[in-house]
C-alpha cells in the first residue's frame, strides 16, 4: 500500500480524508500536535476503518521532530498537508503567530520534501484567496483580489511558496481550494469539533439548535442578493475528502502535466445564510432561534465556486446535498451532547 502523510489527521478535514485514503487502500499516517484537535479522533477512524492510525504528536514549526518522522518512514509517496490555524477572527487579533505557524510549519514540510525527494504534495487552500469576487461563480483562473484577513494571506503566501518550490524540485503539487466544509462522517463516529465557541455558520446552528448557544445572529440581511445575506458555496466534508484521494491518485497516475495544479473544491451551488437555516429547519425539525444582527467585517458578499475543472480532471463529483450537510452535522451535534467529555478528556493531554 502507498503511505501517505496527512498533516492535521486528527483535525476535521483531515480526519475524513484519512478514512477516504483508508477506503481506498492506502495507509495513512498523520502528524497532529492535538493543540487545536483531539487525537480521541483516532478512535472514530479506527472504528470507521478497522486500521490503528499512527499519529505523531509533533510540531511541524520544529524542524528537527519534523525530519526525524521522514527518516522513519522513507517510505512516504505523498503529504496532505492540512495543518495550520484557521480561525479568520483570531488571525486578526495574532497575525504573527498565524504566519509563523501556517508558514513556518510549511517551509519545514517543503524542506523535507526536497530532502528525501518526496514525489507529490497536496496542499489545504482556501476559496479566502478570492477575496471579494466581482464575478462569481469563480474559477482557478479568477484572479486573487488582496485576503481580507492574516489567515487568507498565509493561504495566498502558501500557495506561491509551493509554486515557486515545484518549479525548483522534482516532486508534484496540488493545490486544493475549498470553499465551506460542512457536515460530519455518516457513521457520526467524527466530525468538526470547535474549540471554543464556533465563528462558522454551521456549528453555530446545530450548537443553537442543541441549546449550547441562545441565538444564531445573521450577520446583515441587507446585502445585495436575493434575500439580502450572504451567499456561499458549502460543500460536505466527505466529498472534500475524497477529492482529496482522486487528487493523490491524479498525481501517482501521472495525469498532471503542471508542476502546480489548482482546484476549485466547491459543490458549485450558492446558498443564502437564510436559506441555510431553513435547510436545517427542515432537517431537523427544528424551529431555530435566530435574529439579524449587523455585518461582519470581512464578510465576502457573495461566492461559490464553478467547480467543472475538478470534476473533469479528477473525476470527481459531489455526492451529498444541502440537507445531507445539515443532517449529517445535526446527528454529530447531538452526539457530542453525549460525549463530548469523551473528546476532551485526551485532546488537552499535551504531555
Ligand atoms: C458563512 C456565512 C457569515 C456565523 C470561513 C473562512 C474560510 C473557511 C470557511 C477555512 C457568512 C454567516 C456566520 C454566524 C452568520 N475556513 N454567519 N452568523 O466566513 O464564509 O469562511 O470559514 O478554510 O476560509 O473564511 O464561513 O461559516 O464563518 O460564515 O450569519 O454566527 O455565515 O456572515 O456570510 P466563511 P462562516
Amino acid at each position: 500500500m502507498k503511505k501517505i502523510l496527512v498533516t492535521g489527521g486528527c483535525g476535521y478535514i483531515g480526519s475524513h480524508t484519512i478514512v477516504d485514503l483508508v477506503e481506498n487502500g492506502f495507509e495513512a499516517i498523520s502528524v497532529d500536535n492535538n493543540s487545536k484537535s483531539s487525537p480521541r479522533i483516532l478512535e472514530g477512524i479506527e472504528k470507521i476503518t478497522g486500521k490503528k492510525i499512527k499519529n505523531y504528536k509533533v510540531d511541524l514549526c520544529n524542524f528537527d521532530d519534523t525530519f526525524a518522522i521522514f527518516q522513519e518512514n522513507t517510505d512516504i509517496v505523498g503529504i496532505i498537508h492540512f495543518a495550520a490555524f484557521k480561525s479568520v477572527s483570531e488571525s486578526v487579533e495574532q497575525p504573527l503567530m498565524y504566519f509563523e505557524n501556517n508558514l513556518v510549519s510549511l517551509i519545514n514540510l517543503l524542506k523535507c520534501v526536497q530532502e528525501f525527494n518526496i514525489p507529490y504534495f497536496v496542499f489545504s487552500s482556501s476559496c479566502t484567496v478570492y477575496g471579494n469576487p466581482d464575478v462569481i461563480p469563480v474559477t482557478e483562473q479568477t484572479p486573487p483580489k488582496p485576503a481580507e484577513s492574516p489567515y487568507g494571506y498565509t493561504k495566498q503566501m502558501g500557495e506561491q511558496i509551493i509554486n515557486e518550490f515545484s518549479k525548483a524540485n522534482p516532486s508534484q503539487s496540488v493545490l486544493l481550494r475549498y470553499f465551506n466544509p460542512v457536515g460530519a462522517h455518516p457513521s457520526t463516529l467524527i466530525g468538526e469539533l470547535p474549540i471554543g465557541k464556533p465563528a462558522n455558520l454551521v456549528p453555530v446552528i446545530t450548537q443553537t439548535a442543541i441549546g449550547r448557544l441562545p441565538q444564531v445572529t445573521v450577520y446583515g440581511d441587507d446585502y445585495p442578493t436575493r434575500d439580502g445575506s450572504c451567499i456561499r458555496d458549502y460543500i460536505h466534508v466527505c466529498d472534500i475528502a475524497h477529492a482529496h484521494t482522486l487528487a493523490v491518485q491524479f498525481l501517482i497516475n501521472g495525469r498532471s502535466s503542471k508542476r502546480c495544479e489548482v482546484f476549485n473544491l466547491g459543490s458549485g451551488n450558492g446558498v443564502t445564510v437564510l436559506e441555510a437555516i431553513k435547510a436545517f429547519e427542515e432537517v431537523s425539525g427544528v424551529a431555530l432561534n435566530y435574529t439579524i444582527g449587523d455585518r461582519r467585517p470581512g464578510d465576502v458578499v457573495a461566492i461559490y465556486a464553478n467547480n467543472e475543472y475538478a470534476r473533469k480532471m479528477l473525476s470527481w463529483a459531489t455526492k451529498y446535498t444541502l440537507a445531507d450537510m445539515m443532517a449529517t452535522a445535526w446527528k454529530w451535534e447531538q452526539r457530542l451532547k453525549v460525549d463530548e467529555k469523551f473528546f476532551q478528556s485526551k485532546s488537552y493531554d499535551l504531555n
